[in-house]
């Protein structure tokens, strides 16, 4: 659908070059809500200029829905980008035009007769919510109503992909919440592949179903939600993921933890049917072991429960193995961990 390989570019002013993408590889299938997100200056808006081709890679090569777009004239190049719908994080609406006039400019530039247009922005105007708003004009609503409207105003020609820079980033979390849905909804309803740029892990999941990190041009670690956030690797994508999800022991419990000879702490995982069992308690009644549970979490992604858990196991050496191989058997992830780890790091 989306394919980028081995993309550069950079940017040179005065004399002075700036490379804002290093060797990009990446792929996006049909369907995918594919997410973006690094820090500032990490490249992820010059990324998603290059797929509408609002910008031209320097080296390598950007496809969409398998066409080269280096390789397209300026005429097919103009037919190319109606297939693609961008929202912005300022809306980018007309202030002096009113709702029905912002959403109807590309099927103006379409040259669709009046029926034809009036037909369609008010069908649009209807699935965002803002049925009643095609005679206000953009000062007369609120954050999360303009932004619908320029999500109206990127569906207009019948993209196929849907480009978001950050267009939930001058929103509340409820507005955020409500236009991910909306985003969510399109992807499901229209096949429409959505691609999201952000540097908000909860945006990434509460829709994404994938995801590529980025750092200073290039792409540290990309993959299914599921699999970077159970597992982040790199250092980068843990910070994030710590935004999200808890996964330590607070500081005062660590500070009360008593290292009672023989004990062991250990990281459970525990992902999907298994965590919704009452494992642990039938840990406990098969074998002689204490158990102290000193922290626990539940999150769900892509519709996936994610639990993580950290407890300190004491007993007899062979009782604690057969509890531990119990859990193994049981599909839980068992990782043992020195208690000096909590101190400093995340992992
Ligand atoms: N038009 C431009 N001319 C020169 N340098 C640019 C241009 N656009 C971006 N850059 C530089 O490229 C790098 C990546 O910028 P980009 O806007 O892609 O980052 P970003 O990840 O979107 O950041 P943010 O989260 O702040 O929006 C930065 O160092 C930036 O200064
Ligand atoms: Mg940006």
């Amino acid at each position: 659908m989306i394919e980028l390989k081995d993309v550069y570019k950079t940017y040179t002013r005065k004399g002075i070059s700036n490379e804002a993408l290093k060797g990009i590889q990446l792929k996006v299938e049909k369907g995918d809500i594919f997410g973006v997100i690094g820090y500032s200056g990490a490249g992820k808006s010059t990324l998603i200029r290059l797929v509408n081709y609002l910008e031209r890679p320097t080296k390598g090569q950007v496809f969409v829905e398998g066409h080269d777009l280096g390789a397209y004239s300026v005429k097919e190049l103009r037919a190319a980008k109606k297939n693609i719908g961008m929202i912005f994080q300022h809306f980018n609406l007309l202030e002096s035009k009113k709702v029905f006039d912002n959403v109807a400019i590309p099927l103006v530039l379409l040259k669709k007769n009046k029926n034809e247009i009036r037909e369609r922005v008010l069908e649009l105007l209807k699935f965002v919510g803002l049925g009643d708003k095609a005679g206000s004009y953009p000062s007369e609503l609120s954050g999360g109503q303009k932004q619908r409207v320029g999500i109206a105003r990127a569906l207009a020609s019948n993209p196929s992909i849907l480009l978001c820079d950050e267009a939930t980033s001058a929103l509340d979390p409820q507005t955020t919440r409500s236009i991910l849905q909306l985003l969510k909804q399109i992807n499901a309803e229209y096949n429409i592949t959505v691609m999201i740029i952000t540097h908000e892990m909860s945006v990434i999941q509460e829709i994404c179903n994938k995801v590529a990190v980025m750092e200073e041009g290039r792409i540290i670690e990309q993959g299914s939600v599921l699999e970077v956030f159970g597992h982040p690797k790199h250092p980068t994508t843990q910070n994030f993921v710590k935004t999200v999800i808890q996964n330590s022991i607070t500081n005062s419990v660590l500070k009360s933890l008593k290292t009672e000879p023989g004990s062991q702490l250990y990281k459970l995982e525990l992902v999907g049917q298994c965590a919704s069992e009452p494992i642990i308690y039938q840990m406990i009644r098969s074998y002689d072991v204490k158990v102290n549970i000193l922290f626990a979490n539940m999150t769900e992604i892509q519709e996936t429960t994610l639990g993580k858990m950290i407890i300190q196991l004491n007993g007899e050496a062979t009782e604690v193995n057969n509890a531990l191989s119990f859990l193994k058997n049981n599909g839980v992830g068992v990782e043992g961990v020195e208690k000096h780890v909590f101190n400093y790091s995340y992992s």
